[in-house]
């Protein structure tokens, strides 16, 4: 694809102005995915022009969805009259976390034998998919691992129908509770999982499968209720907004000096982020079309940042937050307890001019999964630290936003590959810093079609 293409980054202004945050890739891949349950129309809105919208229409398309995507609208309508497959091809594998949602939404759809190439996404951890093995199995599905030309692919049935049951999730991890809440629709009677993510991602999938007439509660208690369902509705549904960029974004901002409005930003899933914003001395202004975030004083450090699961500081907010600690005076500790190797990144930013250190330890108090392994999953962040340009390369989508901030904070020239990784999650990230007044253009092959027709729409 365009994997050559190039980021040249000249940072040192402000940025200003206002930008609208996308809807939420981490919700509508699962969205549409949620959609292969049924047989009628589901209409989605606001949805991002991204990669990885584009790879799960795709996927969709290879089982024997209809798809209408109206990129410039942010519209995609999708029927699945009937599978034509229940096989997902190889060329899918390995590629995101996307895939492997197919075995609890085909269990949901089919009796027939299903096969999902295996897991891939961001290397920032070992990301297992036990969980939801364990979960699927539960509710009476057959699952298998099996060696294939290239890569493994799991093979899956549920001839005697899928059972509900109790399932207890041995952590919240979003995946399993998707991909169990998928299978459950179809299972008899109710499954009850306990222990489940309810990340606002997955309470926007929840209220989509209510729409499409699924009778589905949750608790205060992160348990998920499920009755199975036979006969489903049209949908229409607006994705919720990405907070994962709409707070990126505001960082960005904050730690240019500068201030941005973030239209679309949603208070409500934001909670945790904004206290910490506060406690370091951010600015930032909640009002009803979105948030402006504003840099007012010099950013104080001295803070302690766990990332957890919702409503849990988001382990996706961390890397740019780290950023924006290398500008804040004092030291700071950030305990990541969601994934066991996700500071990789920091290395890099070590080599622009941060003073960042790991340790093994859990620090900050309270232990985590991770306690007596040897994974270096806390660090210390000192600032405030100048950074200055380098030649750099993304490791994975939210390290990279974090290294596009710091070149957007370093004076001289930064060259930025990788850049696919950004194409991935976020919508014409080129266009949209540039309308704040950064100075950033993409160098290579050809720009995606994606960004080109985001930019056209302007
Ligand atoms: C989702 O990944 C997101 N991805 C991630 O965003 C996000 O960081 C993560 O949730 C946590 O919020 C998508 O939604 C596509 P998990 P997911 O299952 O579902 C362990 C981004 O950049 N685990 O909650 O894969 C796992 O290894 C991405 O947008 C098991 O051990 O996350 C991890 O340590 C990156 N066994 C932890 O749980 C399992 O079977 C949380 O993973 C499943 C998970």
């Amino acid at each position: 694809m365009h994997h050559g293409d190039v980021l040249k980054v000249t940072g040192g202004k402000p940025l200003q102005g206002k930008v609208r945050a996308a809807g939420a890739k981490n919700a509508i891949t699962k969205l549409l995915v949620a959609s292969l349950l049924s047989d009628k129309r589901c209409t989605f809105y606001n949805v991002p022009n991204i990669a990885e919208v584009e790879f799960t229409v795709e996927l969709c398309r290879a089982i024997g969805s209809e798809v209408h995507w109206d990129r410039q609208e942010g519209v995609i309508e999708i029927i699945t009259k009937e599978l034509e497959s229940a096989y997902v091809p190889q060329r899918f594998s390995g590629a995101n976390r996307i895939p492997i949602l197919m075995i609890g939404a085909l269990l949901g759809r089919t009796d027939e034998d299903i096969i999902v190439p295996t897991a891939g996404g961001c290397r920032i951890g070992k990301r297992p998919i036990d969980f939801h093995i364990q979960a699927i199995e539960k509710l009476g599905a057959t699952i298998e691992y099996r060696e294939m030309k290239k890569e493994g692919a799991y093979f899956a049935h549920a001839h005697q129908g899928l059972k509900g049951t109790l399932i207890h999730l041995p952590y919240p991890s979003v995946g399993a509770t998707e991909n169990t809440i998928l299978a459950a629709t179809r299972a008899r009677g109710t499954t009850i999982i306990k222990n489940a993510a309810i990340e606002p991602e997955i309470i926007d999938l929840i209220l989509f499968l209510q729409k499409l007439g699924v009778i589905i509660a949750v608790d205060v208690d992160r348990t998920v209720r499920i009755q199975q369902t036979i006969h489903f509705h049209e949908v229409e549904h607006t994705v919720l907004t990405d907070r994962i960029e709409a707070a990126s974004l505001g960082m960005a901002a904050i730690s240019t000096k500068g201030r941005v409005f973030v239209e679309g930003a949603q208070h409500a899933n934001m909670i945790t982020f904004l206290n910490k914003l506060r406690e370091i001395g951010a600015g930032f202004e909640v009002k009803s079309e979105g948030i402006e975030f504003f840099y007012k004083n010099p950013l104080r450090g001295g803070l302690h940042i766990e990332t957890d699961v919702h409503p849990g500081f988001m382990t996706d907010w961390q890397q740019p937050f780290v950023l924006l600690l290398t500008q804040a005076q004092g030291s700071s500790v950030v305990h990541e307890t969601v994934y066991e190797n996700r500071f990789g990144y920091t290395e890099t930013l070590k080599q622009m001019g941060a003073d960042i250190e790991s340790f093994t330890q859990c620090l900050g108090g309270r232990e985590c999964r991770f306690a007596t392994q040897n994974f270096l999953h806390s660090i210390i962040v000192k600032g405030p630290t100048p950074l200055s340009a380098g030649t750099i390369s993304i490791p994975d989508l939210r390290a990279g936003f974090a290294y596009v901030m710091a070149a957007l904070l370093a004076p001289d020239t930064s060259s930025i590959s990788g850049v696919h990784f950004l194409d991935r999650g976020y919508e014409n990230l080129v266009g949209k810093l540039s309308s704040l007044g950064a100075e950033i253009s993409r160098e290579g092959t050809a720009k995606p079609a994606h960004e080109s027709v985001a930019v056209a729409k302007k």
